[in-house]
């Protein structure tokens, strides 16, 4: 295989969102050589997008207590209270450590940081910066460290040998590079774009995952794909939709059906009820209505185009005007609350492999994640992680050869119809099965490395779309086998949790490489 470049480095972080760069400062800080692989540009995240903002318990009424109760209570039964306490107690100091990066947080009229109350939480603790453009101050300020970061650069393996992470095999524009390291970040984000409508941005094809099992780590509570329950709806299409912010709600904003009635009403929480149980209030009126969208009253929240700029842009851009109109709005997918399996600090099964942000599945989120404690486990783990690589300092590391290997893709608009049409919000064991009957039938084998003569946009094509194809799988193995609905994974034929599924199972890849 042809290698245009290579490199020798302490620590390759896989990502430059909120986990991968606040890793990489951490890193740095403790001596270590660190290089940033990120296939996007500076901005290609989903930390770019967050909007509501970043949930830290407060310090008048509020408490870690009430935090983690609020966190395992969305969690549906399957959150690790320790590692959510853990969590939750890291956040005063992420947030003071993004302050002294120059973050700049909203303040309210006493000067002190304002808080705004999201799905699910007990009180108003989540800060937020120039209103709903939160993700926009973390990333910029992030960005602003100066960290050495190696853009358009997608990494395609992670190699081991006996000692665990021996490097990572990457593809630029400048062709195929070998990077020689003992520790590796995977801080890749989500797997949004296994499904047709989803608010995340293009990039989050659930390379991390993908990139784990083939290193021969355990991944777990992918089964559990949160879907926000607003975003925009417009009519047709696929791809990124603009997300209307839990905070509208949060403010007094409404959820209703054509009809005008309530979507929620029934539940204590009514339209403050965790995501799960207020998207599936709205798939429910959708289907029993015969329509594809409710609607967000907003008109009452004092000030919104000031409180919600993001949100005024996008939806003057759909023709609607969110101060005197009601907001069509539908859930899509957003968030997977499952991931590579790590402890509180991203360490994997795999010596020398780390895992820290949407990629992880830390225990914090359980069945269903709680609004804005995304980027609090970013910031938290994240600087763990970049700690505990320091442990793999002294290690050899040497990727000595390179051989190709082959991967399973399908094209990604057959993976999108599958999961869209029955790994929804709703799903049923008949369904699941087709997904992975209509995936199966479409797939081809392809040897990554051996096609030289493909342009570095072709070979990223095609490591996303076997990504997309193996967490599909899965995510469909895992959904197959939760046969109870919990969180956010709702199988219509038993909807009812069950006491002896109160448990997350670790999934890898057979010895041949399959699921
Ligand atoms: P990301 O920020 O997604 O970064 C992933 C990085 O990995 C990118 O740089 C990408 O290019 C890179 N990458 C991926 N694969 C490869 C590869 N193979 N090789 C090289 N690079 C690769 N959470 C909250 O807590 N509060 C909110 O208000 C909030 N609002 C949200 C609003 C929207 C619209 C969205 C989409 C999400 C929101 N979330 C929110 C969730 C939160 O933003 C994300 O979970 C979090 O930012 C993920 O951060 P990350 O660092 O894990 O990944
Ligand atoms: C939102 O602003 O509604 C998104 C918050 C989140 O995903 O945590």
């Amino acid at each position: 295989v042809p290698v245009s470049w290579e490199a020798e480095v302490d620590l390759v972080v896989i990502g430059g969102g909120v986990a991968g760069l606040t890793a990489a400062r951490t890193a740095s800080l403790r001596g270590l050589r660190v290089l940033i692989l990120s296939k996007g540009g500076p901005t290609d995240t989903s930390t770019q997008y967050a909007q509501g903002g970043i949930a830290v318990v407060a310090p008048l009424g509020d408490s870690v207590d009430s935090h983690v109760r609020d966190t395992v209570e969305a969690g549906a039964g399957l959150c690790e209270v320790d590692a959510v306490r853990s969590i939750v107690e890291g956040g005063q100091a992420a947030v003071a450590a993004l302050t002294d990066l120059g973050a700049v947080f909203d303040l309210g009229r006493d000067g002190q940081i304002s808080r705004t109350r999201e799905g699910g939480h007990s009180t108003r603790r989540i800060i937020h910066a120039g209103g709903d453009a939160t993700g926009a101050e973390v990333q910029r300020a992030l960005n602003a460290a100066g960290l050495p970061v190696l853009f358009g650069a997608a990494a395609l393996r992670v190699v081991t040998g006996t000692e665990g992470v021996q490097g990572v095999i990457a593809v630029s524009d400048n062709g195929f590079g070998v990077v020689h390291t003992p520790a590796v970040l995977l801080a890749t984000g989500g797997l949004g774009q296994l499904y047709a409508l989803s608010t995340n941005p293009p990039g989050a094809t659930g390379d991390g995952v993908a990139l784990a099992l083939w290193a021969g780590a355990a991944v777990a509570d992918l089964e559990f794909v949160q879907f926000h329950p607003t975003v925009l709806y417009t009519p047709g299409g696929v791809g990124r939709r603009p997300l209307i912010s839990e905070a509208v709600r949060g403010e007094g904003a409404i959820l209703v059906d054509s009809q005008g009635n309530s979507v929620t009403a029934g539940h204590p929480r009514g339209d403050l009820a965790p995501r799960d149980v207020v998207s599936r209030a709205i798939a429910e009126r959708m289907r029993a209505l015969g329509s594809d969208h409710v609607f967000l009253d907003a008109r009452a929240v004092e000030g919104f185009a000031q409180r919600f700029p993001t949100i005024t842009a996008s939806c003057l851009a759909a023709g609607i005007d969110p101060v005197a109109q009601l907001i069509p709005v539908a859930p899509a997918a957003h968030y997977q609350c499952g991931g590579v399996l790590t402890d509180t600090h991203g360490r994997t099964d795999v010596a020398g492999l780390y895992a820290a942000g949407e990629v992880a599945r830390t225990g914090l989120h359980g069945a269903n994640r709680l609004a804005s404690n995304s980027l609090l486990e970013g910031l938290v783990v994240g600087e763990r992680a970049g700690a505990a690589a320091t442990e793999r300092v002294g290690v050899r590391a040497r990727v000595e050869e390179i051989d190709s290997w082959t991967v399973e893709f399908a094209e990604r608009s057959v993976v999108q119809q599958a999961m869209t049409a029955h790994a929804s919000v709703v799903r049923d064991g008949d369904g699941l099965a087709r997904a992975r009957e209509r995936i199966d039938g479409a797939v081809s084998t392809v040897s990554l490395l051996d096609s030289v003569a493909d342009s570095p946009a072709q070979h990223l094509r095609r490591i996303e779309d076997a990504s997309l194809t193996l967490t599909a799988r899965a995510l469909l193995v895992a959904a197959a086998a939760r046969t109870e609905s919990r969180g956010c994974h709702t199988r219509s034929e038993s909807p009812g949790a069950v006491e002896d599924q109160r448990h997350s199972t670790a999934i890898r890849l057979l010895p041949e490489g399959t699921l």
